[in-house]
């Protein structure tokens, strides 16, 4: 089957062969640098709430279903004979789809809520997401131009770095998991067990790959692309980080989701906008009952006192000496009120 590659391996053995097991090893050593990124120390810290270290999920969205075309429209190339390529072709197939998963985790994760259209495509297309879409073209430049050994480099090194990201949201998923049920697929398990076991990473694709021959021009340029590789997804990971530490604010609020978001611009102030400028109530907390509320349709007041995390009495006493009071004149001067979510920035994260 390989007949070919054999050939031209004792070719390049008769020029000087330099085999790709080193640039392997290499992917390998920078893949434990990659690792001690900033990013994933905050991924890893278990002190901070996992809902806040998912936060940067739909920034990551460009990202991920772009990888998907990379694999559909730019790695793979058909027809082939040549077993290299044949080996790029099937990993395209095993890892096009991925972002089903992504879409299910967005949903899962709170970030599904009625946004219009145009909005998200704003969001998309934005600054937000720039520097998202600067690695997407980086990508498709470098698997367009490169050849089918280069491809498998590209690939090697794209997978080294995916291999710590889904580690460490792995771990966030089986928080999330334990703590109200929900099943991530993208950024849990399931998607670690998919790629760990890719074709290319059987032990005959390995040894296969391990027994490649390259040309010192052809080392040069594979030790530049995993250079840059490793450059370029170290910016997209300080990038996901910037999402989740800069904060955003509306009215000096930190926004988690544009449910919540909707919720807190709303022109009449809500209870729990009130609970949280009052420090009584996180916006974790919120957000998990706004979530609950969607499905019981119990009140606000009822779910939150059923938590524990404000007494009954408590919301009772600052319904009827605050927030009616306040509705009733908020309603009374609808001008006065707070800004439209319609004139607001998008703001998506924290
Ligand atoms: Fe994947």
């Amino acid at each position: 089957m390989f007949f070919w590659q054999d050939f031209r391996h004792q070719i390049i053995s008769l020029k000087g062969c330099i085999s790709v097991e080193e640039l392997l090893a290499l992917i390998k050593e920078k893949q434990a640098t990659f690792a001690k990124a900033p990013f994933f120390e905050y991924l890893r810290d278990t002190k901070i709430n996992p809902s806040d270290r998912m936060a940067f999920a739909p920034c990551f969205a460009f990202f991920v279903m772009s990888f998907s075309e990379l694999n559909r429209h730019v790695l793979r190339v058909e027809p082939t004979t040549e077993p290299i390529q044949a080996l790029v072709n099937q990993h395209t197939y095993e890892d096009e789809d991925h972002w089903i998963w992504f879409l299910e985790d967005l949903k899962k994760l709170g970030y599904d809520e009625s946004i219009k259209f145009t909005e998200s495509l704003r969001f998309l297309w934005s600054d937000e997401t720039r520097i998202q879409r600067e690695v997407v073209r980086w990508m498709f430049q470098e698997a367009e131009s490169a050849t089918a050994i280069h491809r498998v480099i590209l690939i090697e090194s794209i997978e080294s770095t995916a291999d710590i990201f889904l580690e460490a949201t792995q771990a966030i998923a089986q928080e999330l998991k334990i703590i109200d049920g929900r099943d991530c697929r993208y950024f849990g398990d399931m998607h670690t067990i998919v790629d760990s076991s890719h074709t290319m990473y059987t032990d005959d694709s390995q040894k296969f790959l391990n027994s490649l021959s390259i040309t010192p021009e052809e080392r040069q340029e594979a030790l530049r692309i995993i250079d840059k590789t490793f450059d370029m997804f170290v910016i997209l990971m300080s990038d996901l980080l910037a999402h989740i530490k800069v904060p955003k604010t509306i009215n000096g609020n930190f926004m988690y989701s544009y449910e919540l978001r909707s919720y807190l611009v709303r022109k009449v102030k809500p209870l729990g906008t009130y609970l949280i400028e009052a420090g009584l109530l996180t916006y974790d907390q919120l957000n998990i009952a706004l979530q609950e509320q969607k499905v019981t349709g119990q009140c606000l007041g009822d779910i939150i006192s059923s938590h524990g995390w404000v007494q009954s009495e408590t919301i009772e006493y600052l319904m009827e000496k605050i927030v009616k009071p306040e509705r009733e004149a908020a309603l009374a001067h609808p001008s006065e009120n707070a800004p439209s979510i319609d004139n607001e920035p998008i703001l998506i994260g924290r």
